[in-house]
């Protein structure tokens, strides 16, 4: 697994590496102990609308960040933004150990701009014969300003960041549904929470013919893993259920995906599993007093021998058919098997979380995740809140029965394909027909796995939705 940066508590700078200093007021250049000359050149160049100024001393160097003049929200997001600038000029410069002096900005504050820094300076070297060559240098920053309570949870909620970006950025051929379940066991247990896994009998004999049916193709059986978070004294009676989806490679099956520009992309197609699995795995490390349950249906989607075919007729948990109209709409499937799954749980919230839709990502772009559902307005505005919060912004689409009109089928309950529009709205009035509860889709696939870097997210897995969710859950 990527280790993070570690983030150490001090209680004061000792100045044996460069140090970064966050002031809040251009005046605190006073404060910095510098000399005259120093503290003038970097006031003029905070005037010239710069946040960053760099002061060599012989030992050392110094870095001044100027929280920017703006907004509660956008202030944090512009300090994770700086956060990402710095961690490149250490990085040029092969540092391997910085301190940061956030004494005099809010704790919030510093907590932002410490995220940016270490989202950014992650890498996925697993694969690489010589790593150490682009390795980044930074490995250790000394935090003035945070308990060491405050600089432990973050690093805890920067680790399930940092998890689910290699769980997403892993390929099929060493993350397939087996390992995946088995990295869930093993990285759950190690948190404190319950997981038990179904395997293909168990499967069968449960009637999930969504995750069975798609996993026709495949020569790996399929798992589902159940994870559970129930911590004595948890402020919810009933639990929030989590899907994630869990299809470690999606071909398309029979309705073959075209390879360029699409299937490529495809390992990244359990980022909804990994989403899921990475919040409920921070919230157990961090104590959070909510019940949470996360259920993962998994398999690879391929064009196998026996596999689905279009037309073909499946019966899901819950006793449900569905024609198979695209063997590549097949995250509904096994979804479809979850969410039914899930209900036996009675939660007071029922979640989906998925790279479900190419028309979701068309819509809006990699820059925030569509999200859906029935659940009270209250409750879908508080998610929205968490995640607009550590900026990762949801946008919420029409959940109308207008939109069930297109999913209906001549030969089965429903169908699995909708008409031309509106493919992200169908394919959530689709999965509600799995839930009797109140009920949120995320569907994720815009920003779960980046072809640019994005700000403090490099290329590739960008651990999409684990802030949000353990903000929600901490805020629940
Ligand atoms: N995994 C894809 C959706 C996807 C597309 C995720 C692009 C990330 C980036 C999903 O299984 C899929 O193929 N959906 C089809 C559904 C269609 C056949 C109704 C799609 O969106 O084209
Ligand atoms: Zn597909
Ligand atoms: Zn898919």
């Amino acid at each position: 697994m990527t280790s993070i940066v570690q983030l150490k508590d001090i209680n004061e700078i000792n100045g044996n590496c460069d140090v970064i200093h966050l002031i809040a007021d251009r005046s605190a250049v006073q404060e910095l102990g510098f000399s005259e000359a120093e503290a003038n050149y970097v006031k003029e160049v905070f005037q010239q609308k710069e946040k960053i100024v760099v002061v060599n001393h012989y030992t050392h160097q110094s870095i001044v960040v100027l929280v920017p003049d703006t907004t509660k929200l956008e202030k944090k997001e512009k300090l994770r933004l700086l956060g990402k600038d710095v961690c490149a000029r250490i990085n040029a410069m092969k540092k391997d150990e910085v301190e940061v002096d956030g004494s005099r900005v809010s704790e919030e504050q510093t907590v932002c701009f410490l995220e940016g820094l270490v989202l950014a300076n992650y890498q996925f070297l697993t694969y690489f014969s010589d790593a150490k060559k682009i390795e980044n240098s930074l490995v250790e920053v000394g935090v003035k300003g945070l308990s060491e309570k405050q600089v432990g949870e973050l690093s805890t909620v920067l680790e399930g960041v940092y998890l689910c970006r290699d769980l997403v950025n892993e390929p099929v051929i060493t993350l397939d549904a087996v390992e995946l379940a088995d990295r869930f066991t093993k990285l759950g247990r190690e948190a404190g929470l319950s997981v038990e896994v179904f395997d293909k009998d168990q499967i069968t004999d449960l009637g999930m013919g969504g995750l069975l049916g798609v996993n026709y193709g495949s020569e790996i059986p399929p798992t589902f893993s159940i994870m559970e978070w129930k911590p004595e004294g948890a402020k919810n009676e009933n639990p929030i259920v989590m899907v994630g989806k869990g299809v470690v490679y999606d071909t398309g099956g029979l309705s073959l995906k075209p390879t360029a520009n699409s299937m490529d992309l495809m390992k990244s197609d359990m980022g909804g599993a990994a989403t899921v699995f990475s919040s409920i795995y921070t919230a157990a490390r961090l104590n959070l007093p909510v019940w949470i349950v996360a259920l993962v249906p998994a398999t690879d989607n391929r064009p196998g021998k026996n596999a689905v075919t279009p037309g073909d007729v499946l019966e899901m948990y819950n006793g449900k058919t569905v024609e198979v109209k695209n063997t590549d709409a097949e995250g509904r499937l096994i979804l479809a098997d979850g969410l039914s799954y899930g209900d036996k749980y009675k939660p007071e919230l029922m979640m989906s979380w998925a790279t479900l839709t190419g028309a979701a990502a068309y819509s809006i772009g990699p820059t925030a995740a569509v999200m859906m559902g029935d659940a009270d307005p209250e409750v879908k505005a508080k998610l929205m809140e968490a995640g607009e919060e550590v900026h990762e912004r949801m946008v919420e689409f029409p959940f109308w029965s207008d939109y069930d009109e297109e999913i209906k089928s001549d030969i089965a309950d429903i169908s699995n394909l909708g008409g031309a529009w509106g493919g992200a709205i169908t394919a959530g009035k689709f999965l509600k027909n799995f839930t009797d509860h109140a009920y949120i889709h995320v569907d994720i696939a815009g920003p779960c796995f980046l072809t640019a870097p994005r700000g403090y997210n490099p290329k590739g897995g960008s651990g999409y939705g684990v802030r949000a969710l353990v903000n929600f859950f901490k805020k629940y």
